[in-house]
């Protein structure tokens, strides 16, 4: 059995569950926010994890809070989680994952600290600069601060939680790149546009363009970037300059809705399926192999 680990009533989760029950393989979901979790846990054999740093924007502190606990009692229990637990802390912490790569070579904004929105010293930070959610995503409460006196505005707005502030790196070309890996491999480029207010993202209408000739440097950095932070499956956020390219954000969890499929030309949940499947099928036949040598 796989044990989809959600928090998010989306049709994603839905869609991976029927994707990876197509290949013939037993599937549930198993939400984070019942308290029956642990116990559906237990009766996996591979779990996947689909818990967005996102989820403290939907009151799912739950699911975010007990996420460790189920990492351990998997642990324990000799079950695999994919992506594996490291990765979950990636996904929730900007800040680490950040760390990891710049620690590793990998060009990354200069971060200036991790704050809580009211205990920012606007003379720690050079500008312009970003604040945004640590542990967040889809854009929530991610400001472009340009100037000092602009900070204590911008924060009022945002609520009590630890916030990342760091370089922003001017989008000069007019699009983020957005890297989706799967198993090691440059599934898919896409250049997300940016709009007037500076950001880039899906729900504030950027329009999203195949990129075709992305560079190789770019894409063999994307795929060495996942590797280091264990991410079998999952996205990256760039920004080229004229100098060099910035790996803005790293997604653990990806997602796509509805309509991306057709847009993108690509079944994100479905690939994203096909990968557990084989990753599966792989374990069976170790387990078998094991109990055929014993
Ligand atoms: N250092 C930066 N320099 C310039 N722009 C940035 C920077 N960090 C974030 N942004 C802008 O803010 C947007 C959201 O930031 P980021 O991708 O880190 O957060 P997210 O909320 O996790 O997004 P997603 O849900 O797509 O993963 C980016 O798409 C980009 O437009
Ligand atoms: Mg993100």
């Amino acid at each position: 059995m796989v044990g989809i680990l959600y928090e998010s009533e989306e049709w994603s989760s839905y869609k991976l569950l029927e994707e990876i029950q197509s290949f013939g393989i037993e599937a549930c979901l198993i939400s984070l926010e019942e308290d029956h979790a642990f116990e559906l846990v237990n009766s996996c054999d591979l779990l996947v994890s689909r818990i967005f740093a996102s989820a403290q924007f939907r009151a799912h502190h739950k699911s975010l809070e007990r996420m460790p606990e189920v990492i351990k009692q998997a642990e324990c229990k000799g079950i695999p989680i994919l992506n594996p637990p490291r990765a979950h802390f990636y996904e929730t912490s900007k800040a680490l994952s950040t760390a990891i790569l710049k620690q590793k070579g990998i060009a990354v904004p200069d971060v200036y600290g991790v704050f809580l929105p009211n205990e920012i010293d606007p003379g720690s930070l050079r500008y312009p600069c970003i604040i945004k959610p640590d542990c967040g995503g889809r854009t929530t409460c991610t400001v472009i601060i340009s100037e000092a006196e602009a900070l204590a505005g911008a924060v009022a707005e945002i609520p009590a939680v630890s916030m990342i502030a760091e370089e922003y790196i001017r989008p000069v070309y007019g699009y983020i790149t957005r890297v989706e890996v799967i198993g090691g491999e440059c599934r898919l480029i896409l250049k997300r546009s940016v709009t007037a207010d500076g950001l880039s993202a899906y729900h504030l209408g950027s329009a999203y363009t195949h990129y075709t000739d992305c560079p190789e440097k770019l894409r063999q950095t994307a795929v060495r970037a996942m590797e280091l932070l264990n991410i079998e499956f999952g996205s990256l956020d760039i920004i080229e300059t004229e100098r060099d390219f910035y790996i803005i954000d790293v997604n653990a969890v990806s997602n796509a809705s509805e309509d991306n499929t057709e847009m993108f030309g690509f079944d994100l949940m479905g690939e994203t399926a096909a990968y557990i499947a084989e990753r599966f099928r792989e374990m069976e036949k170790r387990n078998d192999d094991d109990k055929r040598n014993i």
